[in-house]
C-alpha cells in the first residue's frame, strides 16, 4: 500500500506554528498581522475558499478584512481599493480571489498589489524573484506541495519530476521550486505527446491539470511519489456529487506515497497563505 500523506495533519502543524509566531509578535508589541481579502462577484467555489481563509485567519490571530464587491464593480474601483490597501500600514497581505469577472483585467489588478503585500505571490516581481531564486513571496499551493513532498523526500538532487499542468498558480511556480532543489523537472501540458510514457519515468509526479482521474495506475512507476493538486466536482451515476483529484488514487497502491483529495494539498494552501501573511508582516516591520 502507498503511504497516504496527511495534508490535514501537516497543515495543522503549519497553522500551529503560524499562530505561535503571531502570538510572539503581538506579545513583543507589534500589531497583529492583517490580511485583506477581495472577492468580486459571487462565484460559489470562491465564496467557499474565501470563507475558509477568513476562518483560519481568525484561529491564528491574524486580523482579516474582507471586501466583498458586486460582480459589476468597475475595474477602476478594484484598482482604487488596492491603492488604499497598499497605503494602509495595518494591512500586511492583500489577496484578490480569482477568477475575476470577465470585464476586469486580472493581470492589471494583480500588478497593482504592492509586491511586499502580495501573499499569493502572483505579482511579476515575485514571479521574477522565484525564477531567479532571490526571495520574494512564493505562491501558496506550490509552497504547500513542497512541504508535502519534504515529508517523504530528503534529497531532490537528480530526481525526475514530472509536473502535469503549466498554470501560473501551480505548474510553473512549483517547477521553479523543484529546480531550485536540483531536481530534473519536466513540465507537461495539454499538448504534451505520450504523457503516460513521460509520467512513467518520474520519481515524483505533481498533477495539477484539473482533469478528474487523469493519472491512471499504469502512468506511475512503482515507488514514485504522487502529489494530487486537482480538485474537481464530479456527479456520480446516482446523481450525487463528490470531490475528486487528478489521480485515480485507488490504482496507485504501487506508489511510495500519494496525497488524498480532499485532505491533501487543499489544507496546505490555506496554511501557507497564513504563513505568507506573517512573513509579509515581519518583513514590513524591518523595512
Ligand atoms: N483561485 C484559485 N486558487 C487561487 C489562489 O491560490 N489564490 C487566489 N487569489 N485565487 C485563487
Amino acid at each position: 500500500m502507498a503511504q497516504i500523506i496527511d495534508g490535514k495533519a501537516l497543515a495543522a502543524q503549519v497553522l500551529a506554528r503560524t499562530a505561535a509566531d503571531v502570538a510572539e509578535m503581538v506579545a513583543a508589541g507589534a500589531p497583529a498581522p492583517g490580511l485583506a481579502v477581495i472577492l468580486v462577484g459571487n462565484d460559489p467555489a470562491s465564496e467557499v475558499y474565501v470563507g475558509r481563509k477568513i476562518a483560519q485567519c481568525r484561529k491564528a490571530g491574524i486580523s482579516s478584512i474582507e471586501h466583498r464587491l458586486p460582480a459589476d464593480t468597475p475595474e477602476g474601483d478594484v484598482l482604487a481599493l488596492i491603492d488604499t490597501l497598499n497605503a494602509d500600514a495595518g494591512v500586511h497581505g492583500i489577496l484578490v480571489q480569482l477568477p475575476l469577472p470577465k470585464h476586469i483585467d486580472a493581470a492589471l489588478v494583480l500588478d497593482r498589489i504592492d509586491p511586499g503585500k502580495d501573499v499569493d505571490g502572483f505579482h511579476p516581481v515575485n514571479v521574477g524573484r522565484l525564477s531567479t531564486g532571490t526571495g520574494g513571496l512564493v505562491p501558496c499551493t506550490p509552497l504547500g506541495v513542497m512541504l508535502l513532498l519534504d515529508s517523504v523526500i530528503e534529497d531532490y538532487r537528480g530526481l525526475n519530476v514530472v509536473v502535469i499542468g503549466k498554470s501560473n498558480i501551480v505548474g510553473k511556480p512549483v517547477s521553479m521550486l523543484l529546480l531550485e532543489r536540483e531536481a530534473t523537472v519536466t513540465v507537461t501540458h495539454i499538448e504534451t505527446r505520450d504523457l503516460p510514457d513521460v509520467a512513467r519515468k518520474a520519481d515524483v509526479i505533481v498533477a495539477a491539470a484539473g482533469a478528474p482521474h487523469l493519472v491512471r495506475g499504469y502512468w506511475v512507476k512503482p515507488g514514485a511519489v504522487v502529489i494530487d493538486v486537482g480538485i474537481s466536482r464530479v456527479t456520480d451515476f446516482d446523481g450525487k456529487t463528490r470531490i475528486v483529484g487528478d489521480c485515480a488514487t485507488h490504482e496507485l497502491d504501487h506508489a511510495k506515497a500519494v496525497t488524498p483529495v480532499p485532505g491533501g494539498v487543499g489544507p496546505m494552501t490555506i496554511a501557507c497563505l497564513l504563513s505568507n501573511t506573517v512573513l509579509a508582516a515581519k518583513r514590513s516591520a524591518v523595512a
